[in-house]
This record gives structure tokens, sequence and C-alpha cells, in this order.
């Protein structure tokens, strides 16, 4: 780990910051076929620092927390924690994450100064269940009954907003469902 103050966070630097959301909207699977989950919540990314791998890939990461609640009970119902990284060197976003369902990943993407029409940065990663490279394990349970074939995961941040949009599909009772979550984010 080195000091933070001279590490290149790339297109991860504006996400650091404690975000609030109240328009969050989750599509999840049902055994009877889906259900729409209004939510709120709270997404805290902070800095690590500067990581080296084999003396030759530098990486700037930030640690994020995000914990979401259902509107309609008031009931935390997803909490997920993880890392943002960034190897300016390869230009490659990677973000790994966990979830308390027996899942996790390590999803990765190329960043080359992609920006919105307002300026605001576009960052997207991608894995799936069979890639040799960005890649998601599962327990076994999870393998048989509800198993995540495919992650995708848009990100874009910038004056102050953080807008996201993720997809996981999930071979569960049976088919393969399209798990949605979206949300617009301010910072605290
Ligand atoms: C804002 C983010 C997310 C929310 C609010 C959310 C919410 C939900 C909900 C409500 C269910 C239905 C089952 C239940 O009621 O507990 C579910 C199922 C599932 N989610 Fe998510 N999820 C999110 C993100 C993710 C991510 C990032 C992954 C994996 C990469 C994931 C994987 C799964 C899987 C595999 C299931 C099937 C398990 C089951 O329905 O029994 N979810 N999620």
């Amino acid at each position: 780990m080195s000091e933070t103050s001279d590490i290149d966070f790339g297109p991860l630097k504006g996400l650091i910051g404690v975000w609030r959301g109240e328009e969050g909207v989750d599509i999840a699977p049902d055994p009877d076929g889906k259900e729409t989950n209004p939510f709120f919540e709270e997404i805290t990314f902070s800095v690590v620092g500067g990581v080296t791998n084999a003396e030759s890939q530098n990486l700037a990461a930030i640690h994020y927390h995000q914990i979401v609640t259902r509107k309609s009970d008031g009931k935390v119902f997803h909490n997920e924690t993880g890392y943002w990284m960034w190897d300016a060197e390869a230009n490659t976003v990677m973000h790994s994450l966990t979830i308390p369902r027996g899942v996790c990943l390590l999803a990765g993407g190329t960043y080359n100064g992609e920006v919105d029409r307002d300026g605001r940065v576009i960052i997207e990663v991608s894995a799936t269940m069979d890639d040799e490279k960005w890649k998601i394990i599962q327990s076994p349970f999870m393998l048989e009954k509800a198993r995540t074939t495919e992650f995708r995961h848009k990100v874009i941040v910038g004056d102050g907003r953080l807008t996201y949009a993720e997809t996981m599909m999930v071979d569960i009772y049976g088919k393969i469902f399209e798990h949605t979550d979206q949300n617009e984010l301010t910072l605290v």
C-alpha cells in the first residue's frame, strides 16, 4: 500500500464519498414470475490506496459498501461489498463484489475516456460464469438452484450524481431470469 495523495484513481476518482439514492428499482426472481421492489440505499466508497502486484502492476483501489432497503417494509434486503480498482497502464477497471448468498465475482472492463453529454464518466464492467478472466464464483447450492451466469454493470458518475444499472442473468425456477437493479444517487 502507498500514500494516497499521489495516486491516480482515473475514472474511479468521482466515486469516492458517501452516496444516497431514494428511487431505486429492483426486479428480482420469484417462483410465480418476478417481484418489483422499489428501494432506497446508501453506498460508501472509501479510499484504500495504491496496491502493487508482482512489482509491476500498479492499482488504485477503492472499497465500497452498499446497503439497500426495501421501501415496502423498511428492511435491508441487499448488503454488498467489494472493491473498485483502476490499472492506469492497462486502461482497465476491475470490480470485485461479494453478496451474502454465496456469490462473488470479479468483473472487468476497459476505460478510454468515455463520458456522457454532461461530461460524466461512464464505466462499464462485466463477468460471466465461464470467462477465464472476469468470472463469477458461487456456492454448490447456488450453482444447482440459482446460478448466476452473467453480470453487467454500468455506472455514470460526475457532478455529484451517480447513476447505475446492473443486470444479473440467473438460472432459477427452471428458466433464465433477468435480475436488474438501478438507481440514481447523490453525494451526501
Ligand atoms: C441493488 C442490488 C440488489 C438487490 C436489491 C437485490 C435483490 C434481490 C431480491 C429481492 C432477490 C429475490 C430473493 C429474495 O427475496 O431474497 C434476489 C435474488 C437474487 N439475487 Fe439479487 N439483488 C441485488 C444485486 C444482486 C447481485 C449484484 C447479484 C449477483 C452478482 C445478485 C444475485 C442474486 C441471485 C443469484 C438471486 C437468486 C436467489 C433467490 O431468489 O432465491 N443480486 N436479489
